[in-house]
């Protein structure tokens, strides 16, 4: 297959990236050259240098040329998905296009488990503590629309992947590294709120799979699949199993919601603090995905402890950890509830 990835030396892409040219695609990387292609020697992909918000670069590299099939891994703008329709109208076997779960999480009346056909219900009024990312998701929505209205005006077939939390080595949200350095210093874990609402994480190799298994199947054509670890975990129950496989059994102390909310610790302009306090039931069907693409997760134990090594080799901290001291001295200021 000729394939062109919009992104792809990312977090995800990189390893959707190495699939497709294992399999012997032919790979064109369409980025701005900031982060080089580091993986094999072997295999390398064509490079195509341009930035996906100008969207006459992306024409200029398109230009005379057709793709069988098109992966689109960060549009995050409804006008870049607009862009592409009009770039690759015609020239495209396939557009694949890197969604979110967050086109769900938006609105308030949503059903879990999740399906798919419920991408559409009415937007959450005050969505400003919506872990899910109010903005983020309202703009993925306006790629997904662009897209389909591309699909049904034949402009080319469409499929999409809605991904939940994306976690393995290398995650820049660093959502778990978040967790474990502070089970790993020993002191109590402020828990926002219960820690008994049900989510799910996604293995980043496993989400990699399945973009690429989507170019194989032709039943995929003008469907979107959510992309969640089989595994349904809450709060608890992940800080638990990440107790364990550490060697640790953590002290999880819960704080109200509320007075949470109300410190300056709960939230960080450098990403995602007390990651996976979703707030209210976060779990996503997977039915469509398990039948079409014959989807398994990996399971969590296994793609867990090789992520914990990744970070333990890592010379940083985690987001917002400057702040440990704060939540320790709030918790001894504050009921709290142990579990
Ligand atoms: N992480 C999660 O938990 C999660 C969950 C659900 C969905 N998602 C979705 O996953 C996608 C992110 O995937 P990812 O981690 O593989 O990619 P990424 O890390 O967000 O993107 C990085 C890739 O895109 C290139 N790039 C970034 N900005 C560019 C621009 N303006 N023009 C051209 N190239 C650009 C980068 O190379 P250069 O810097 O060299 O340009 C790199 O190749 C997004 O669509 C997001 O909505 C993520």
């Amino acid at each position: 297959m000729n394939v062109l990835v919009i992104g792809g030396t990312g977090f995800i892409s990189t390893r959707l990236v190495r699939i497709l040219l294992e399999r012997g695609d032919h790979v064109s990387l369409f980025t701005r050259g900031r982060h080089r292609w580091q993986e094999h020697a072997w295999a390398m992909p064509e490079l195509l240098v341009g930035d996906r918000t100008v969207p006459s670069d992306l024409a200029r590299s398109a230009h005379g040329r057709t793709f069988d099939a098109v992966f689109d891994m960060i549009a995050y703008r409804q006008e870049e998905s607009e862009a592409a329709a009009r770039i690759f109208r015609g020239k495209v076997g396939r557009f694949i296009h890197c969604s979110t779960v967050s086109v769900y999480m938006v609105a308030h009346d949503v059903q879990c488990p999740v399906t798919e056909d419920q991408d559409r219900r009415p937007l959450m009024k005050s969505g400003d503590r919506n872990p899910f990312g109010m903005g983020y998701g309202i703009a993925k929505r306006g790629c997904e629309e662009a897209l389909w209205r591309a699909h049904d005006e034949r402009l080319f077939p469409v499929s999409m992947l809605r991904p939940t939390f994306v976690s393995g080595p290398g995650d820049p949200a660093g959502r778990d590294f978040f967790w474990i350095e502070r089970i790993l210093d020993g002191s109590p874990l402020l828990v926002p709120g219960p820690g008994e609402f049900e989510f799910q994480q996604v293995y980043v190799e496993d989400v990699a799979r399945m973009f690429a298994a989507i170019t194989e199947r032709s039943t995929s054509v003008g469907k979107a699949y959510n992309v969640a670890g089989d595994e349904i975990f809450t709060l608890n129950g992940y800080l638990r199993a990440l107790g364990d496989l550490l060697g640790r059994t953590p002290e999880l102390l819960h704080v109200d919601q509320d007075s949470f909310d109300g410190q300056p610790f709960s939230s960080s302009t450098e990403g995602d603090v007390f990651p996976f306090n979703t707030r209210r039931p976060a779990v996503f069907g997977l039915e469509r995905i398990r039948k079409d693409l014959g989807y398994r997760s990996t399971p969590f134990r296994e793609w867990m402890a090789g992520t914990i090594l990744w970070w333990k080799t890592r010379r940083m901290h985690s987001i917002g950890y400057e702040r440990r001291h704060e939540e320790l001295a709030f918790l001894r200021t504050m009921k709290v509830t142990a579990t």
